[in-house]
């Protein structure tokens, strides 16, 4: 599981801050320059990204009211510089329309939980605290974690906890928490920690951690809509972009560093008829991969915030306007 803010005693690091500033630096240096920072959390990368662009405006995005509302605070000696929005990532397009912004120079994508989030006990989002199942960012959604436990299939749930979680023994686990429902709701973290500990085998539960970790981190991507939303939402970033604009993506998870690898891959690809003479401008790319590969955190900062070690980066530039 991912937080994106540990490390310092009483403060937040925000992961892979260094490269992020420098990556974004050259789409922000432009007069007028305006970011979509769509994961603001607790603004820890939006602070420093006005600190360093004098001139830029930051229009900050987060479903979690406990994040706008906080970051909104820290922010406020950049408050002529800053509009803070609670919404959906997804709905980056409409929020810049709203904003009068269609196009911006640059779009951070900073993904999963905050640390608030997790270390909030009465937020069930932790197997640590001993909470009613919830797990939402957005505190007025209808879906919590008690009801993907409570009603959703035990096939269903299997395909979850494999594909989100990872986890190996996802249809053992499945299926105890379908008996135990049956007697039962499971009502609390801790109830669910404890089934997720009897269904996975002995020998493995010596090693890698609280196996409940895998399960929680499942049912939060569930609950968020998660991939959905990321997914819907790096293509409006893209779109959005400026010629020389630049999209950074930090992700934590297996398949969010493959959505915005592939995503990315098809925005960079020359997409011209195999043995053309000339190449033809509208099958030219319009961006480019700026980092080759995913690049991940340097051992220092694995030193200092050990839970940033999921943490993988990529970044794309527009590099022509669109046909
Ligand atoms: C890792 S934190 C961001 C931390 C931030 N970069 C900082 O430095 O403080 C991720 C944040 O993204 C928010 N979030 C996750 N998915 C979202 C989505 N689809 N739309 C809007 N906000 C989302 C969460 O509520 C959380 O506050």
């Amino acid at each position: 599981m991912h937080v994106g803010n540990h490390g310092e005693p009483g403060g937040h690091v925000p992961v892979m801050l260094r490269r992020v500033l420098e990556l974004l630096a050259p789409a922000l240096d432009a007069p007028g320059a305006v970011l979509v920072d769509a994961n603001l959390g607790l603004g820890g990368h939006a602070e420093a990204l006005l600190a360093a662009h004098p001139d830029l405006h930051l229009i900050g995005i987060d479903r979690d009211p406990v994040a706008v509302e906080r970051s909104t605070e820290r922010l406020a000696p950049y408050a002529a510089r800053t509009t803070l929005v609670r919404a959906v990532s997804d709905e980056l397009a409409e929020v810049l329309a709203r904003e009068g912004r269609t196009r911006v120079n640059g779009v951070l994508f900073d993904l999963g939980v905050s640390s608030p989030q997790l270390d909030e006990a009465g937020r069930g989002f932790a197997y640590s605290y001993d909470a009613p199942l919830d797990m939402r960012m957005d505190t007025e959604q209808e879906l919590t974690a008690h009801v993907v436990v409570n009603t959703y299939s035990e096939g269903e749930l299997t395909r979850i906890l494999r594909d989100y979680g990872e986890e190996r023994f996802a249809s053992r686990v499945a299926r105890l928490i379908a008996r135990e429902r049956a007697a039962e709701p499971i009502a609390s973290t801790k109830r669910l920690a404890e089934i997720v500990r009897e269904a996975i085998p002995a020998a493995t539960r010596r090693t890698g951690g609280n196996p409940a970790k895998r399960t929680f981190q499942a049912l939060r991507i569930e609950v968020n809509g998660e991939l959905t939303a990321f997914e819907r939402a790096l293509p409006q970033a893209l779109d959005a972009l400026v010629v020389g604009g630049r999209v950074v993506v930090l992700s934590y998870h297996s398949l969010e560093d493959r959505l915005s690898k592939h995503i990315i891959a098809e925005r960079v690809k020359d997409t011209s008829p195999p043995g053309l003479p000339v190449p033809l401008p509208a099958h030219q790319p319009r961006f480019r991969s700026v980092t080759r590969g995913a690049e991940v955190p340097d051992e220092d900062e694995l030193a200092r915030n050990p839970r940033a070690a999921s943490a993988r980066l990529r970044a794309a530039e527009r590099i022509r306007e669109p046909e």
